[in-house]
């Protein structure tokens, strides 16, 4: 696969950037973040070299899971400003070539929904066939799926029925088995589609098939549920919606189409991406998350030490899959992360410069880089200490469970502190005046407390200093583009023997070729390279050293040291 431009893949020499809208810039001085914010601040994300914008949702919401949750799919919740304010953002980004993207949240709705609250009205109305609504004889839920928030993925109605929500009980889901109701989303999506985007960010969307009967499965927690996955993720017969869904929709238009597809087994990645692909690309979390929770976080299996080499092997075999088939996007950070050195580095060794060399291991991973907001600053997780700034409905759900479980409050806090979605939340701190500059003085107190070290770490501190992650970031862009093989370059990974290294190759059709060598490791070590080396491309601290031998050079890694080698 040779991604070129003006063709279905006009995106992959692109950098991509995710807005939390709510959390990037007040305009209006409300406390919350809004579109009018973002457009003031395009040419901050223009000179980082950003190509395409997904924004977290905007669409009208009750704002349950932070806007995840929509009862409007056709409007802008007033929180963000309005329809006209979006024709501006899309302007003005166009103007900067910025194509932007909005999430596509199409497996789920909200409670607030019409469609939903008709369906609650009137049982039996054609409404209710949208959804997944059951009734029992016994008075528990129709199976014992658990929800991906914690607690049972069933609510029940005042009248009695039981509706499935495999997200909060404020997300009911949309039974995709009905054409009527795919009839409506199809319509929606043209709608914005007219409007100019660039394309979506299709959120949960492995998970609009449900396995016929919806049966109950082996408890696998003493709380007498079982995951969901097996009955809800990837199940058969899912392609006919996907292929549906492309061809009355994306297929008409020039866009781009980002799947949030968890669970897709290498074998059926060709289904999902590439010529023949549902999607035009997606982001594959086998490689993002190293944690298996049970029921909840204080049920974590492998919290702290989970294994470098596990996650690592896991990241090859993502990068190998993937350029089989087509081009990926590549990820460290999201909405739904706490910020990504807390997994990878020991707190006492957080410092600029090992952010920094965590920009260099995947932004040059074949596939479209991704930076989500804040994380070209270096931002870390901010502390929390107390549930009541907490606003995230999984948080908050999972603190529940752990205290249900008998976990004292300080220790399900610090559970908290470590995985909360609200740590990579937290208000974006332009400068170093009151609330990082987030609002304009003297306004509402932000919606999430804004971070500690908002004094330091903040974009004006950093533009102005030419040492920083900012700076950094913008010798990444640099790089990439300068060089095609960064983006169409054939991934091989090297060096394998070492642990707590990340080390690969990227080879052009012409075989130039770049090398990328990330220690991981707190300590110096030597690292034998199987070729030799051409110059010093980029690194992320200190002086790069390099011997020269006959059969291959060495080079001599600083703790924490990324380099990126010409060889
Ligand atoms: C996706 C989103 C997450 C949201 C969930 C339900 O995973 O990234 O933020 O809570 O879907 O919509």
């Amino acid at each position: 696969m040779k991604p070129t431009q003006n063709d279905r893949y006009w995106w992959a020499d692109r950098i991509a950037y995710q807005i939390y809208p709510r959390s990037f810039r007040d305009a209006n001085g409300d406390g919350t973040g809004d579109l009018k914010g973002i457009t003031e601040k395009l040419d901050y994300l223009r000179d980082l070299g950003v190509g395409l914008l997904w924004l977290s949702p905007v669409y009208r919401s009750p704002m349950d899971d932070g806007g995840y949750d929509i009862s409007d799919y056709r409007d802008i919740d007033p929180l963000f400003g309005s329809m006209a304010d979006m024709d501006e953002l899309l302007r003005e980004a166009n103007k900067r070539d910025i194509r932007v993207l909005m999430d596509l949240v199409i497996n789920h709705c909200s409670d607030e929904h019409p469609l939903f609250q008709k369906a609650l009205a009137e049982p039996g109305c054609e409404e209710e066939g949208f959804f997944y609504f059951r009734r029992t004889s016994d008075g528990n839920p129709p199976n014992n799926w658990r929800s991906m928030f914690g607690g049972s993925a069933w609510e029940r109605t005042a009248d009695g029925r039981w509706y499935l929500h495999l997200f909060s009980k404020k997300q009911p889901d949309l039974n995709w088995e009905n054409p009527t109701l795919r009839a409506k989303l199809y319509d929606m999506i043209r709608f914005w589609l007219d409007k100019g985007l660039g394309g979506f960010r299709i959120d949960a969307i492995v998970h609009i098939k449900k396995q016929p009967g919806l049966p109950s499965g082996p408890r696998n927690e003493p709380d007498g549920m079982v995951d969901c996955f097996p009955y809800a993720r990837n199940i058969p017969g899912i392609g006919d919606f996907l292929t549906e869904l492309r061809e009355q929709t994306f297929d008409r238009y020039q866009c781009v189409t980002i799947a949030e597809a968890a669970g897709v087994p290498n074998r059926q990645l060709a289904d999902y991406i590439g010529p023949n692909g549902y999607f035009s690309t997606m982001f594959d979390f086998s490689y993002a998350e190293p944690y298996s929770y049970g029921h909840g976080w204080h049920t974590c299996k492998n919290p702290g030490e989970w294994s470098f080499r596990c996650w690592r092997d896991a990241l090859y075999a993502s990068q190998l899959e993937t350029q089989k088939v087509g081009y990926g996007a590549v990820f460290t950070e999201n909405h739904d992360y706490p910020r990504a050195i807390q997994k990878f580095v020991p707190e006492k060794d957080h410092a600029p410069e090992v952010q920094k060399m965590l920009g260099i291991f995947y932004f040059f991973l074949r596939g479209m880089p991704f930076i989500y907001q804040g994380q070209e600053l270096g931002m870390t997780n901010p502390g929390f200490t107390s549930i009541d700034r907490i606003n995230d409905i999984s948080t908050k759900n999972h603190y529940r469970v752990a205290l249900a479980d008998g976990l004292e409050p300080a220790e399900a806090m610090r559970l908290v502190a470590r995985y909360s979605r609200d740590n990579a939340r937290v208000p974006f701190p332009w400068d170093d005046s009151e609330n990082g500059g987030f609002s304009p003085a003297g306004s509402a107190e932000p919606w999430l407390p804004v971070h500690p070290d908002y004094r330091t770490v903040n974009a004006a501190a950093e533009l102005a200093d030419p040492d920083s992650v900012l700076a950094f970031y913008k010798k990444m862009v640099a790089l990439r583009k300068s060089e095609r093989l960064f983006v169409d370059g054939t991934f091989a990974p090297v060096l394998k023997r070492y642990d707590k290294l990340v080390a690969y190759t990227r080879t052009g059709a012409d075989g130039r070729r770049a090398a990328v060598i990330c220690s991981f490791s707190d300590r110096a070590r030597t690292v034998k390279l199987p070729f030799a080396v051409g110059k010093v491309l980029l690194a992320s601290h200190g002086e790069v050293a390099l011997s020269h031998c006959p059969d291959g050079d060495v080079l001599t890694l600083k703790p924490y040291q990324g380099v990126v080698l010409e060889g």
